[in-house]
């Protein structure tokens, strides 16, 4: 799955790792954008399992997007794809 608008010019793509399944990202894209561009969209478990955790503000306020990159938690609206990440729920 692709989500991206196409026709518009990115850096290669690259591999990054997300729950142990390879994924097609752009270097320096967000994170969150190149996780939703694929499809993948929860970002993790809420209170209600009805409804998941996914992105809300994309800017950095609400925290919904949280992630574990490398074993750090981030902010995936806010962290740059870089080749290799290793992405898991928080
Ligand atoms: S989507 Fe709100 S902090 Fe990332």
């Amino acid at each position: 799955m692709d989500l991206r608008i196409s026709g518009v010019a990115r850096p290669a793509a690259v591999t990054i790792m997300v729950g142990g399944n390879p994924v097609r990202a752009h270097a320096g894209e967000s994170l969150a954008a190149a996780l939703i561009a694929e499809g993948l969209w929860r970002f993790g478990e809420g209170d209600d399992p009805a409804r998941p955790r996914t992105t809300f503000c994309m800017m950095g306020v609400c925290q919904q997007c949280l992630l574990r990159v490398d074993g750090r938690l981030v902010q995936a609206c806010l962290t740059p794809v870089v080749a290799g990440q290793v992405v898991t729920s928080a």
